[in-house]
């Protein structure tokens, strides 16, 4: 028997009025993902990744067709819903890494497991997540005194404190050069093989396709190709 995807959007639509004019980000959407899954979505500037990526975690809403997660319709969640949603089920990594800069490494990830409400053992568990992105050793550093790379792995520490069925990273390594890029990728897909999460990593370079399960093309706002790879590359072998 074929287990249930994680996800599956049916021809998601999304339009913003913009004056007399509609733009249409997303025309007609279909993808299916399956749990533990790292996906790797490639598109030129425009086709409508981060609007997946915004849809698939509630930051945003679809004007059109469906979006199911868990068995779930998310679209048709009203705002508490969501709300609860986006803190249960996912967790968001950005270009920009959005630390908090008068919290340490350690602070950041703390404050994210206090917002899920799991009091006890904060600063063990905030450790655990630190030591999860090779970074306990600089649990004391403020944002500022972290490289790029490191402030985006404390970032991923972030996103995962609340244990995430779905992790979703926007042009995660955008601002960083090839070897903190490794860095970073290297523990996405550490955390996708020990914690299970599944990944959807939004990338402009297709260099790093290599490493994904399943390599979506995004074109004018509905998938234009995708493809399976049954033997991932190790995040080092990449060719960038
Ligand atoms: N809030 C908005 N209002 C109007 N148009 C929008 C809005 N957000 C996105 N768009 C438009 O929707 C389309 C898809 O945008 P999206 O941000 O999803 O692209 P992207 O693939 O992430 O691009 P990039 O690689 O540049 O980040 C673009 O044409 C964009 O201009
Ligand atoms: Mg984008």
């Amino acid at each position: 028997m074929e287990t249930a995807p994680l996800i599956a959007m049916q021809s998601v639509g999304k339009t913003y009025p913009m004056g007399d004019l509609t733009v249409h980000a997303l025309r007609g959407l279909d993808l299916t993902i399956a749990r533990g899954e790292l996906v790797v979505l490639l598109g030129p500037s425009g086709s409508g990744k981060t609007t997946t990526l915004n849809i698939l975690g509630g930051l945003d809403r679809p004007t059109g067709g469906r979006v199911v997660v868990e068995g779930e319709e998310i679209a048709r969640f009203d705002e508490r819903r969501l709300t609860a949603y986006r803190r249960t089920k996912v967790g968001f990594v950005f270009q920009f890494f959005n630390l908090i800069p008068t919290l340490t490494a350690l602070e950041n990830v703390e404050f994210a497991l206090s917002l899920t409400g799991r009091g006890s053992s904060l600063i063990r568990r905030s450790r655990e997540l630190l030591a999860l992105v090779s970074l306990e050793d600089r649990a004391d550093h403020f944002p500022s005194q972290l490289s790029g790379g490191e402030q985006q792995r404390v970032a991923i520490a972030r996103a995962l404190a609340n244990r995430p069925a779905l992790l979703l990273c926007d042009e995660p390594t955008g601002n960083l050069d090839v070897e903190t890029a490794r860095q970073v990728l290297q523990a996405i897909r550490d955390l996708n093989r020990r914690e299970g999460a599944t990944v959807i990593l939004v990338s402009h370079n297709a260099s790093i396709a290599p490493m994904a399960d399943r390599v979506v093309r995004l074109h004018d706002g509905s998938v234009a190709k995708i493809e399976s790879n049954p033997h991932p590359a190790p995040v080092g072998e990449l060719a960038w």
